[in-house]
């Protein structure tokens, strides 16, 4: 029998829920449960890392992002909001993921999993000269990552119209053998050079090029197979009928001065939200939750990628 006393003893447990200063000595807030870790700023309310115990890490990080206030982190979940890509003299994907948001606390469920939830302060909005949003994201850890994002509008006259998205970036093996199911028969938007529509016709899509596809009209779930650590994972999502596949491939990383040259190959990102002509329009007084729930598992066998 353990003699060591029992409230010395549960010093050496870690707290499962911390706040601690992370890279750029931003606020950071590291979980630990059951069955997993997990890391979140608060700048961007940006889910950096999701790890199941015995597993490899779930979300991509690179290793030359930056931290700092004002400037988006490259990696992990950063959270598209109000606008996807570019608009003129604005932050690229919108003010959210460059903001600090609030931490409005964090509740442990019966299940022991555990859930943060943080809130886009009000003047990120009035600052951009954006219509006034009340965006609340909320992370529940287990032995999944369940992420919601709620867009609620304020307004008793005036509609709300917005794009969202769960821009997440997977960790990858090897970018040569891994493939994405689930968007068969999807209409998309190629993006790479002269923006051209098509239909996906693959049943498995590999990534050997430049990839920028926006899925329209998709509420499927999809998956991930990524051969070379042997994991299967699941992207599930409610309130969203876009999803962006998105890998910069080898020149285009180059000139992106926070990722490494060779990271490419080890990150994919399968993005869930509303974007383009799914962008969202609220009455006014109403809600809308976008809803993404990510698990993975260790293939039983090997299994060889689609021809
Ligand atoms: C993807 C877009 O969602 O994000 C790409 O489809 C874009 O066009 C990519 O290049 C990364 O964007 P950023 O602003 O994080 O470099």
């Amino acid at each position: 029998m353990n003699s060591f006393p029992e409230h010395l003893r549960r010093h050496e447990i870690p707290e499962p829920v911390a706040l601690v200063k992370g890279n750029g000595d931003l606020a950071k807030i590291s979980v630990k449960t059951d069955w997993s870790t997990a890391e979140i700023y608060l700048l961007g309310a940006h889910v950096t890392g999701f790890q199941k115990d015995g597993e490899p890490p779930l979300l991509f990080m690179s290793e030359a992002s930056q931290f700092a206030v004002g400037k988006p982190i490259r990696g992990g979940v950063p959270i598209v909001f109000p606008w996807f890509g570019s608009r003129e003299g604005r932050a690229l994907h919108g003010f959210a993921r460059v903001t600090e948001w609030e931490w409005e606390g964090s509740s442990v469920a019966p299940d022991s999993s555990m859930t943060l939830r943080f809130r886009l302060p009000d003047s990120a909005a009035r600052a951009d000269g954006s219509p006034p949003a009340t965006v609340i994201f909320a992370v529940t850890v287990s032995d999944k990552l369940a992420m919601e994002l709620t867009v609620a509008n304020p307004s008793g006259t005036d509609s709300l119209t917005f794009e969202n998205c769960l821009h997440t970036y997977f960790t990858i093996g090897d970018i040569a053998e891994a493939e994405i199911t689930g968007l068969k028969g999807t209409t998309f938007i190629d993006r790479m050079g002269n923006v051209t529509q098509g239909v996906e016709s693959a049943d498995a899509i590999r990534i050997n090029s430049e990839t920028d596809r926006l899925y329209l009209d998709t509420t499927q779930r999809v998956a991930i197979h990524d051969l070379r650590h042997r994991r299967k994972i699941a992207v599930e999502k409610s309130g969203s009928a876009s999803t962006v596949v998105w890998n910069p491939w080898a020149e285009k990383a180059k000139n992106m001065p926070d990722l490494g040259d060779d990271e490419f190959k080890h990150m994919l990102c399968v993005e869930s939200g509303n974007v383009t002509q799914n962008k969202i329009t609220l009455a006014p007084g109403k809600s809308t939750s976008l809803k993404v729930v990510l698990s993975s598992h260790q293939m039983e066998a090997a299994r060889e990628l689609s021809r």
